[in-house]
């Protein structure tokens, strides 16, 4: 267990959902887990005034929510005593003055800060700036580092900006970009799964791989988020970080140790050498659609324009893309990405697809090795055996490895995440280098779709994915897999 130096989490926006939901429950589980080192403080800060027997009154009930009350009471005294309270209103030419006095009490207070910035994209770069204005990010006695959530800009020119902004007073040490995807023990999984099993290694070429596909979909809709995804979209909203990321832990090339430079440093490489999409084929490379009215697990549901209430957006709640790699293993193999809300499952993971064998029968299936990240955990590998009896004929079974099994430990994406960002590891945190290179794949495809005012297809909420969706396939032979059925619902 690697040890933890005695820290202070300031964390920006600590009232909203995020910090409710994730970050404080996840701060108390670490606890409950005897993770967090010692004297470390966690210090909210929000725009309202508050009393601080206020704040820790909230506290309570967010852990009641999240535990439905079924937690340790010494524990709870403990992790309380953590917490305190600053308000930080924008209206206080003073504020971080204020703030930076507060930290400077030692006795309370530990010296190493951790500043998670969980508020507006529009403020990440001002309140950095502010930060070092009151000496905070300045690192000659103990540690400072600021944790930025998605989304890291808005395309590249605008990741550049807040790249440029916060660099006038942060290392990259210092920086963590958070992609929560990272924190998932399933997709770290991907990695392990690659790397510490032998056999794996020498099938991940184009020599036996037919194509990969890498699919996050969701049953859910945009819900109360209308305005954001609208000026947002799937490809922003989940292709450019989380499946970017996906798509570089399943092509990356071996690092030399699993160490987080080293990790970082392959999954650099990996982005940079994904071939852009051609322009002037974009159609057989990109396919975009927009939910309808549907049922979801029966109930009915309203149609993406009908949340918005805007009968004109044409942006995407479904995409998929094509892309190619440009490398000797990869030469050749179309890696198949898709998103959406509103489809008929919640699903996933990462498939792929091998070529034939030389030796084949007729009615042979393909065989396919799927890391399914959500909601199951496991690793399946399907291949064809002999039916019992007097013929030659082969079925698919599948080989099903669990990655969970009983009384495994069950950690929440952002408890990882709070945990290595005290431990000073980067290895779950985006490099800026990924960041701009996924902006770079995809803000040419982001400006097509939004310069493209043609009526979008629509799907029906809780149908399976569009049939149009086909056009960005190779071979005819080739279709969404679902990841639970065995080469069912074939598109
Ligand atoms: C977020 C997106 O980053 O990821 C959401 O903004 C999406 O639109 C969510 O629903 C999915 O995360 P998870 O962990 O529930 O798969």
């Amino acid at each position: 267990m690697t040890k933890i130096d005695d820290c202070t989490l300031i964390l920006f926006g600590a009232s909203g959902n995020l910090s409710r939901i994730k970050l404080i429950p996840g701060l108390f589980r670490l606890d409950t887990l005897d993770r967090l080192p010692e004297k470390m403080k966690i210090l909210s800060v929000g725009r309202s005034p508050l009393e601080e027997s206020a704040w820790r009154d909230d506290i309570k009930s967010m852990l009641d929510i999240k535990f439905k009350k079924n937690y340790d009471t010494k524990v709870f005294e403990r992790f309380i005593a953590r917490n305190f309270y600053q308000a930080n209103p924008p209206s206080d030419e003073n504020a971080f003055k204020k703030l930076s006095d507060r930290l400077s009490n030692k006795s309370t207070f530990p010296q190493n800060l951790a500043f998670f910035l969980s508020v507006r994209p529009s403020d990440f770069a001002l309140i950095v700036d502010q930060l070092a204005s009151v000496g905070l990010t300045e690192e000659s006695k103990s540690w400072r580092r600021v944790v930025i959530e998605k989304p890291f800009g808005t395309n590249l020119e605008t990741a550049q900006a807040l790249q440029k902004s916060i660099t006038k007073h942060l290392k990259e040490t210092q920086i963590y970009r958070i992609d929560h995807y990272l924190g998932k023990s399933a997709l770290q999984n991907i990695l392990l799964t690659r790397f510490v099993n032998h056999i794996f290694d020498p099938l991940w070429t184009h020599e036996h791989i037919d194509h990969i596909q890498i699919t996050n979909n969701e049953t859910l809709g945009v819900g109360e988020r209308t305005q954001f995804y609208d000026a947002t979209g799937a490809l922003r909203d989940m292709i450019q970080s989380h499946l970017m990321q996906m798509l570089a832990l399943t092509t990356m090339e071996m690092p030399k140790t699993l160490s987080p430079e080293n990790i970082r440093a392959e999954k650099i490489k990996a982005l940079e050498s994904i071939i852009p999409i051609p322009l002037n084929e974009l159609h057989k490379h990109a396919f975009k659609a927009q939910y309808g009215r549907g049922k979801i697990n029966g109930e009915e549901v309203k149609g993406y324009l009908e949340e918005l209430k805007n009968p004109k957006s044409v942006v995407e709640t479904y995409a998929a893309l094509k892309f190619y790699i440009n490398t000797p293993r990869w030469k050749g193999v179309p890696m198949y990405i898709r998103t959406a809300k509103r489809l008929h499952a919640s699903d996933t993971a990462i498939a792929i697809k091998f070529k034939k064998a030389p030796l084949s029968l007729t009615e042979q299936a393909d065989n396919w090795l799927v890391i399914s990240i959500q909601p199951k955990e496991f690793t399946r590998f399907e291949i064809e055996t002999k039916i019992q009896g007097l013929d030659t004929k082969v079925r698919t079974v599948a080989m099903d490895a669990p990655n969970r099994i009983k009384n495994d430990e069950s950690i929440d994406a952002y408890e990882s995440l709070l945990l290595n960002l005290m431990q000073g590891d980067q290895s779950l945190y985006l490099h800026i280098n990924e960041v701009e290179a996924s902006w770079r794949l995809l803000d040419p495809v982001i400006k097509a779709w939004i310069d493209d005012k043609s009526p979008v297809f629509t799907y029906e909420a809780g149908s399976s994915d569009p049939v149009e969706s086909k056009v960005i396939f190779d071979n005819p032979e080739q279709f969404w897999r679902q990841s639970i059925e065995i080469g069912e619902n074939k598109l």
